[in-house]
């Protein structure tokens, strides 16, 4: 079987064989019957890059369902099974008035991997509406609860993308939400600027998912349309002596303050301001609205995107002194 409809960036590669897993208990009837290193465990395929055959037998996670429990006067928790799409689950948060995941509007992949690499948009992370998740351990075979400590949560990452690696297969996630006085989050990117072009001066949780997907939409490629895997690097984060180095040379630098000691700049600047904004090698390229995203402009194999985000990673490392990494998984 291809794995290209299974992969946002649309890499044509080959898998032996692959099972659509709907339940619980045939995850767990396949995990018996073979060894974990047979498998390979795939969910919205948003976050990777397959740069060649998968031996091992393919398991998509596509375990469907949601549950709402009232937790407070004016807080849910709503847990939904891992293979539940995860924009269409934002919109049902927001047909329902739950608020927290507004500013997470058409991240693209699955429920189950948004805490893998703690999805994060617009000033919110996945880790501030988390309650818990559930996984399956591969190795006993037993659901193992994760609060939300436990996970290990820092930007675009997670115990499951570290200590515990290969180790589980996160079944359901639940969130807290509110249900009233909600926590509205538009000081970030343009929100602000695109309700007040719109005249809303009284913004709901709608209002701030359409001013994210209007702000998406007109920066990052659809991957139905232009292969990729949203940003490939992750902002490097740099101590303040480096950024006072770089200031003199690039005054017009852009960069967060995280804390006393370091600030994270944005890698999508540096590649943009190295050249490379629309660059193409092949089929392999960088999106020329967005030059943190690396797309895949029709028949670009694993490897050419490969070459072309190691190729990046010197330039900018020759330029600007900074070591950027890849914030998706490569396989
Ligand atoms: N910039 C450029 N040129 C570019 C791209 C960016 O100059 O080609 C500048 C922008 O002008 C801005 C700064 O860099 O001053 C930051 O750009 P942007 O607001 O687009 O955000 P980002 O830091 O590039 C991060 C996340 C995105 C998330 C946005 C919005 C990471 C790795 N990426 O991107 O997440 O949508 O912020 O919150 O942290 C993803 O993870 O897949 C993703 C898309």
């Amino acid at each position: 079987v291809s794995l290209k409809p299974y992969n946002t960036f649309g890499i044509d590669v080959k898998a032996r064989k692959l099972i659509e897993i709907t339940s619980l208990e045939e995850l767990k009837e396949v995990l018996r019957k073979s060894y974990a290193s047979e498998l390979f465990f795939l969910g919205g395929g948003s976050n990777m890059l397959l740069t060649k055959d998968v031996e091992q037998t393919v398991l998509h996670i596509d375990l469907k369902g949601k549950q709402v429990n009232k937790e407070s006067e004016d807080h849910v928790i709503v847990t939904a099974m891992a293979g539940e799409n995860w924009h269409q689950f934002v919109l049902y948060c927001i047909e329902n008035n739950f608020g927290g995941v507004e500013n997470l509007s058409l991240i693209p992949g699955n429920v189950g991997t948004a805490p893998i690499q703690n999805i994060g948009a617009y000033g919110v992370e996945i880790k501030d509406v988390f309650e818990s998740c559930e996984a399956l351990d591969v190795q006993t075979l037993e659901l193992k609860r994760f609060n939300k400590e436990e996970c290990h949560f820092e930007y675009r990452e997670s115990i499951f993308k570290n200590e515990a690696k290969g180790r589980y297969i996160i079944t359901s996630v639940s969130f807290r939400l509110t249900t009233q006085n909600h926590q509205l989050n538009t000081s970030y990117g343009s929100i602000d600027t695109f309700l007040e072009e719109q005249g809303i001066t009284n913004p709901q949780i709608r209002d701030v998912s359409n001013a994210v997907i209007h702000i998406r939409q007109s920066k990052l490629p659809d991957p139905k349309v232009l292969g990729n895997s949203g940003s490939f690097f992750k902002n490097p984060v740099v101590g303040k002596s480096t950024l006072l180095r770089l200031q003199k040379e690039f005054p017009e630098m852009p960069f967060y303050v995280l804390n006393e000691e370091e600030v994270k700049i944005p890698a999508g600047w540096l590649i943009d301001r190295a050249g490379l904004k629309g660059h193409r090698e092949g089929d392999a390229g960088v999106h020329s609205r967005q030059a943190l995203v690396l797309v895949n402009h029709g028949n670009a194999t694993g490897q050419e995107i490969l070459a072309l985000s190691q190729k990046i990673q010197e330039r900018i490392d020759n330029l600007f002194g900074i070591k950027i990494s890849p914030e998706v998984n490569i396989f």
